[in-house]
């Protein structure tokens, strides 16, 4: 039976970040003027290696992980990804492994992915458009190189492909309807995310969400959509089916409607603290056990199970638009979405 916190929410899934970089500045993620060329980025021996990596993650399946999700940073700025999947892939419990990448590298990757035992992959796109994109990714990047990774991952197998488009109020909500346009075309699932405060460089203000009923009012004026049934128990994003035929999408409305209830989510930092919350303040740091030589992995599996036990998170029912911006949190960067 797996590990149950307070609230007796089970530790089913580990978002494994493995580097804090990337190659893009989007500007609601890491701004440009905070993230520039003096910024603290850690170093290469502050890192878990891809051993460490392995031996904690072997230790959460063991308290009933199930599911893993590689994130950033980007994390395909991290030298030789493919040996860390594989290495993942091979401990016994784990049942999937997916990926959440800007896509900039996945043409020249997705083959030795999957090849390494990657099941799935999520692509973050903001625009469909070449002008909005750009300022958004604040590095000039265009939009086809990512669709070129989406039909690489797609062809190497990684089906269906989900896109998360971010949404902000003067920033892209005139995307939703050209991307839903472009994306309804294709097999790949479109996924709307309400912008969120993560961390404390983002400038939040609830006035720049626009919320999943907005969103899902834009879409069905268009092309109606109806709900479906979520594919488990706990899923993160609102389905909903075109009543023509042409597909699905999600909406993820982590601000306007919560789901702190059923969220079983452990995140691992790149340099080896574990977060209880997207939102937390502090992670406990794994890394110096890890690095001991006097603890085993049933020490480890006591001290995780300890502070899954005591988890009582569940921030973004709490959140106000008063409180959100007084609390210190966690970067995006860090903890990877
Ligand atoms: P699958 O259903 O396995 O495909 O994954 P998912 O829907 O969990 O996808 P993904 O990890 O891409 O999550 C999508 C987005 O939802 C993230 O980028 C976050 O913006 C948001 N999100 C995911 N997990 C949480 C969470 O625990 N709390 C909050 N507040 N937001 C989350
Ligand atoms: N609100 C919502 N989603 C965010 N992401 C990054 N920052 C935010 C935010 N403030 C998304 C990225 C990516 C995933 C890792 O999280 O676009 O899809
Ligand atoms: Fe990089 Fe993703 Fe953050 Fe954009 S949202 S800066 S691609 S980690
Ligand atoms: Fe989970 Fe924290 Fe997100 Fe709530 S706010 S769903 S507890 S990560």
């Amino acid at each position: 039976m797996a590990t149950q916190d307070i609230f007796g929410r089970p530790l089913q899934d580990l978002r494994i970040s493995v580097t804090d970089r990337c190659n893009f500045r989007c500007v609601y993620c890491m701004p440009k003027e905070i993230f520039g060329s003096h910024y603290p980025f850690l170093a290469r021996r502050e890192l878990l290696t891809f051993e460490e990596i392995t031996r904690l993650t072997r230790v959460f399946a063991g308290l009933g992980v199930r599911k893993l999700r590689i994130t950033g940073g980007e994390p395909l700025v991290r030298k030789d990804l493919p040996e860390l999947i594989e290495m993942l892939a091979n401990i016994d419990g784990i049942e999937d492994i997916t990926l959440t990448t800007n896509a900039s590298l996945l043409p020249q990757h997705a083959q030795a992915l999957v090849d390494a035992g990657l099941n799935r992959v999520t692509v973050s796109l903001d625009a469909i458009d070449d002008d909005v994109f750009k300022a958004v990714n604040d590095v000039n990047w265009p939009v086809g190189p990512v669709l070129e990774g989406i039909e690489a991952a797609s062809e190497a197998g990684l089906n269906p492909v989900k896109v998360n488009m971010v949404v902000k109020r003067g920033m892209n909500e005139g995307q939703i309807v050209p991307m839903a346009e472009y994306f309804r075309k294709t097999p790949h699932i479109l996924r709307y995310i309400e912008f969120m405060d993560v961390g404390n460089s983002n400038g939040w203000r609830l006035d720049d969400v626009v919320t999943a009923a907005q969103i899902r009012d834009a879409i069905d004026a268009v092309w109606p959509i109806e709900p479906l049934e979520p594919n488990y128990t706990g899923e993160v994003a609102s389905r909903y089916r075109y009543t023509d035929g042409a597909g699905e999408i999600g909406i993820i409305s982590s601000v306007s409607e919560p789901f702190c209830s059923t969220c079983t989510r452990a995140r691992l930092a790149s340099q080896g603290q574990l977060f209880t919350c997207l939102f937390a303040g502090r992670g406990f740091d794994l890394r110096t056990p890890l690095r001991d030589d006097s603890v085993d992995d049933e020490q480890l599996a006591e001290i995780i199970r300890g502070v899954w036990r005591q988890r009582e998170d569940r921030y973004s029912e709490q959140r106000t638009s008063e409180t959100a911006p007084l609390q210190w949190k966690v970067e995006m960067s860090h903890v990877g979405g």
